[in-house]
């Protein structure tokens, strides 16, 4: 497999760039032409961001999964889609071949079509880390079902409340999963979920761990039985078929729900076409992906990293994919290195946090393992310090592999802005560079271009790329006032950036009210709805504030009516009931109990004020003569209750 759309130089990255800012229909035209397509396309682009309104390759007609599968099978056909590496390193690695991938799928599409799941229907799959999860996302591609992928670490609530948003009638989990020394009790959390559930028709479960759980009868079936029962549909002498569903290139693909700055999660939807050619796109460039390469994406097929660069995009270019189940510091902290040595991975691609967090154990966890097989590394998810950019640089990459900062979000299917690997420059802590389709600019609060280099400002895009978010699932309008109206004609990122000299952008973070907690995201508007909920808070108010290890940490400041039992008993409670409403990702790292927070005359929560004294600042408040009572800021930042 070749790929004609790889940019190779300095030069052709300018080149490509600018074709594909002045002729974007016939830059994306002929990038989208070395896809597989059932019919052609009758425009390519056709966009407003006022409704907003974007198509890409409209009239053409795929199906994603021939594009990442069958295309391949007459050459790739033997070789390892992905391998698997088990929670246990003493487990069995399992390797899935091309043709494997292409049977189970076609078994996971025939076994939906079993009990009437339809194209456009809503599929939720909630599971750990396992090839299963590969094939239940690409099964219900086959066949045109919607697929919502809830990340493991979210509670039944959580669950609850996208099984409602999406009216999903299917789901696909399993009995529990391994992370590290735990197992994550997945089915009993679904059972959880559908507790006054109306929607779901039937739940698969697969066996993993052989964890204890219930089967309601008429509603849950088990993955095995019925993987058995479809391998006998779609295989008549040694053939495997299961026709794939003709997708306009505007249906959607998937919903993935994200965290913004209202407390309801929204339902990010991307679209079959315009994501198949990003994601192919961006995976090829920005990691200079050749045939053959062992590529390493740490991220969890939870979150958008492992859609996009783990699924979608590698098996476009029919690449090979390692799928790790577990936890990089299980039974040690060196497990990321073993893993690098044992399949002589050739990219690797992880998160800043992930980095801080082994630097720390030191460099004896990296004794002994052999990491000469690294070629490209990369991270993404939030801002890289220095100290760690380096530590990566030094350590993993021994100062010869290019790092890709690569900046992108839930709503833009893929990377927007990063250095190609070893094509362009890279510069510590800059995500670099935006990729050809991407137009970036910086405004300030009025929504005025800040021109000239060097630049700061919010961060926002002048027009679409193929891999754009389409809308908001069910709630126009709410894609419309979250993304398109902050500024007018732009697409707002939600950002904050630096432009250098050189025109390198350096993403500083972001500039709503939107943490980033060890590169997830979480509303803070969110977490005070679940704190809120505890019986004995009568209010609170979340901020974050810079951690060394997760980037950020959150800090609730909440007041309660009464201590039931004593400070530590509430603290805990609390934790308690965040970890249930939402789950244990979004727990406060620091609670502080306070008679009052710093509320203007209007009622609104002056936050600037609560950041700065959870970083640790005990005067210089600027001004609060707009607050009804400044005593209050005093009386927080001196810790008093
Ligand atoms: O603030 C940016 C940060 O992560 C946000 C997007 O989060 P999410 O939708 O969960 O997607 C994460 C994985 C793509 C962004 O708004 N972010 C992501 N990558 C970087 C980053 N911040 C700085 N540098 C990055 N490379």
């Amino acid at each position: 497999m070749s790929y004609p759309y790889q940019i190779k130089s300095l030069d052709a990255y300018q080149k490509a760039w600018k074709q594909s800012v002045e002729q974007p229909e016939t830059y994306w035209g002929e990038v989208a032409s070395h896809f597989l397509w059932r019919k052609k396309w009758d425009k390519t682009l056709e966009w407003n961001f006022k409704e907003p309104n974007v198509k890409w390759f409209a009239g053409g007609k795929l199906n994603i999964t021939e594009n990442c599968v069958d295309r391949h099978l007459e050459t790739l056909g033997d070789k390892p889609a992905f391998i698997f590496e088990p929670n246990n390193p003493e487990d069995r690695v399992r390797v899935v071949t091309y043709n494997r991938l292409h049977k189970r799928i076609c078994q996971v599409a025939q076994m939906l079509k079993n009990h009437g799941v339809k194209k456009g229907d809503r599929v939720c799959i909630y599971m750990g880390m396992v090839p299963e999860l590969v094939y239940a996302v690409l099964g219900c591609a086959r066949i045109g079902a919607i697929h919502s992928v809830i990340f493991g670490g979210f509670s039944a609530q959580s669950i609850a409340d996208r099984l409602e948003d999406a009216q999903a009638e299917f789901i696909i989990t399993q009995d529990g999963a391994y992370r590290g020394e735990k197992v994550i009790p997945l089915k009993s959390v679904i059972d959880d979920a559908l507790i006054g559930n109306k929607t779901v028709k039937k739940v698969i479960v697969y066996t993993r761990t052989r964890t204890p759980v219930s089967m309601l009868k008429g509603r849950d079936l088990w993955w095995e039985d019925e993987m058995d029962h479809a391998e006998s549909q779609v295989e008549k002498n040694n053939i495997v078929s299961f026709p794939a569903e003709e997708m306009d290139a505007e249906d959607p693909l998937f919903i993935l729900y994200t965290s913004g700055s209202t407390g309801k999660p929204k339902g990010v939807v991307h679209t079959c076409g315009g994501y198949m050619v990003w994601t192919g796109y961006t995976f090829v460039n920005v990691f200079q992906y050749n045939p053959g390469d062992i590529h390493f994406c740490t991220a969890d097929i939870g979150w958008i990293t492992g859609h996009s660069y783990i699924v979608y995009g590698p098996l476009a270019a029919g690449a090979t994919s390692i799928i790790f189940e577990g936890v990089p510091t299980w039974p040690d902290a060196g497990r990321f290195w073993e893993i690098v040595d044992k399949y002589k991975v050739n990219i690797l691609y992880t998160a800043p946090t992930a980095i801080r967090s082994l630097m720390g154990f030191g460099l004896k966890p990296l004794e002994g393992k052999d990491l000469s097989s690294l070629k490209v590394l990369g991270t993404v998810g939030e801002p890289i310090n220095e100290e760690a950019w380096h530590w990566y640089d030094e350590h993993i990459g021994k100062k010869k592999c290019p790092i890709v900062d690569t900046w992108w979000q839930t709503e833009t299917g893929g990377i927007l802005i990063s250095n190609l690997a070893g094509v362009t420059p890279a510069k510590p802590a800059h995500a670099t560079l935006p990729l050809p389709g991407v137009q970036p600019i910086l405004v300030d609060e009025n929504g005025k271009e800040v021109e000239g280099n060097p630049a700061a400002g919010n961060l926002c895009m002048k027009a679409p790329w193929p891999g754009i978010l389409r809308t908001t699932w069910g709630d126009h309008e709410r894609c419309r006032k979250t993304y398109f109206s902050t500024y007018e004609n732009l697409y707002f990122t939600g950002d904050g950036a630096l432009r250098d000299e050189e025109g390198n952008y350096r993403i500083t973070g972001r500039v709503d009210d939107v943490l980033n907690v060890s590169g997830h995201r979480i509303g803070t508007a969110e977490v005070e709805n679940a704190i809120n909920m505890h019986a004995d808070v009568v209010e609170s108010a979340v901020v974050g504030y810079p951690h060394d290890i997760k980037g950020q940490g959150i800090y609730a400041y909440v007041v309660c009516q009464n201590l039931h039992g004593d400070e530590s008993l509430t603290r805990q409670n609390i934790l308690q009931t965040v970890s249930r409403i939402i789950g244990p990702i979004a727990k406060p790292d620091k609670i502080q109990f306070v008679n009052g927070l710093p509320k203007t005359r209007s009622g609104k929560i002056m936050r600037r004020i609560l950041r700065k004294i959870a970083e640790g600042e005990t005067q210089n408040f600027g001004d609060t003569s707009t607050l009804l009572d400044p005593n209050v800021v005093n009386e927080i930042a001196g810790g008093k209750m």
